[in-house]
């Protein structure tokens, strides 16, 4: 079958160990079923794979993606797969399971023709919703929803910043705050990707780093390094910030002075449960909100898709389809 996968790791070129090619059909688990792509969606994790983060070059080749939606081969139902991977004698919240892990990690990834998953890790797509769509949620869409809702408990009128605009998490956070009630305040690093984050929903747009006109309630931070203090310094006292990324770095001044005086709350979040998926796509229907897809392409035509990504010129997602 097509696939799209990782053959070999460089962390400062991730673009050279991504082959689009003929991979063998997957292996199926007790308790798992074969789910016939329609759609799979990048995530900034996918060049993180392909940089040797998360993945290890013993694991290679591994074919690529966390995200997909598609149709369960054995009931022919379409479906959304669940990101998250828990162990089999697992119950509750699966991202707080220990040996959690996403597809093409341990597991071979969603960019392909087929893939298997657990059947646990089905749910159904409804019918609104394309492919496509349904495929930016599980990761980008489903992490800016437990990031807001579930670790960060924003509250309708409360003033929420998201760091970045144009990105898969930072563009889904800005629609998804914005519905639900929140003052939505972005930064961003050009005037066109303001622009972009007033286009998404949010109230206002200003430069990386610029001081806001009042204090937050709460940030949504995915960018680390580059705008970590930033965050630190716009919280109000007793704001909270909610960080489920770093991709400019992991290791930022931590202004600890102005954590304890101002009793800030620092909160990590990653991906979400199933659960929460369900409520997401209750969200999306009860609003009409849909995820921003810069551009639908080929599996075959991947490598242009992972090319502006790296270079950051996405707005929202990118999504890869099957035919
Ligand atoms: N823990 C989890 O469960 C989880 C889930 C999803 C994602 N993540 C992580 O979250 C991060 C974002 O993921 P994604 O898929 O949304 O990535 P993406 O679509 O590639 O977006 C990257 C984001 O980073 C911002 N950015 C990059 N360099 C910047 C800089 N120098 N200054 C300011 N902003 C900068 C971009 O802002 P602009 O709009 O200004 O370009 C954009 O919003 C990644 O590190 C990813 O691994 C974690």
């Amino acid at each position: 079958m097509q696939a799209v996968y990782a053959a070999s790791i460089n962390p400062d070129q991730p673009l050279a160990g991504l082959v689009v090619g003929e991979r063998p059909e997957p292996v199926l688990e007790a308790g798992w079923t074969m789910v016939r792509v329609k759609a799979a969606a990048l995530n900034h994790h996918d060049l993180w794979s392909l940089r040797g983060v998360g993945l290890a070059a013993e694991q290679l080749p591994m074919t690529l993606g966390t995200d997909a939606a598609g149709v369960d081969v054995e009931t022919g139902e379409a479906v959304i797969v669940h990101s998250v991977i828990s162990s089999t004698d697992w119950r509750g919240d699966e991202t707080l399971d220990p040996r959690r892990t996403l597809f093409s990690e341990k597991h071979q990834g969603t960019m392909a023709e087929l893939v298997a998953v657990p059947r646990r890790n089905l749910v159904p797509k409804p019918e609104g919703l394309s492919y496509a769509e349904a495929a930016c949620l599980p990761t980008a869409w489903l992490t800016a929803y437990r990031m807001l809702f579930v670790n960060g408990q924003a509250r309708p009128g409360q003033t929420v910043l998201v760091q970045g605009a144009t990105g898969g998490v930072a563009s889904a956070a800005i629609a998804l705050a914005r519905a639900a009630g929140c003052r939505v305040w972005v930064t961003a690093r050009t005037d066109a990707k303001r622009a972009v984050a007033l286009d998404l929903g949010a109230h206002a747009a200003f430069a990386t780093g610029t001081r806001l006109p009042e204090p937050v309630d709460l940030v949504v931070e995915t960018v680390g390094e580059a705008t970590w203090a930033h965050s630190v310094r716009s919280l109000r006292p007793g704001g909270t910030v909610v960080i489920s990324g770093a991709t400019t770095g992991a290791n930022p001044p931590a202004i600890l002075n102005r954590v304890f005086f101002l009793q800030l709350r620092i909160i990590g979040s990653t991906m979400g449960t199933r659960a929460e998926l369900g409520e997401l796509l209750t969200f999306l229907a009860s609003t009409g909100l849909r995820p921003r897809i810069d551009r639908e392409v080929p599996l075959a035509d991947a490598r242009g898709a992972f090319a502006a990504m790296e270079a950051g010129e996405l707005v929202g997602k990118a999504v890869l389809t099957v035919a």
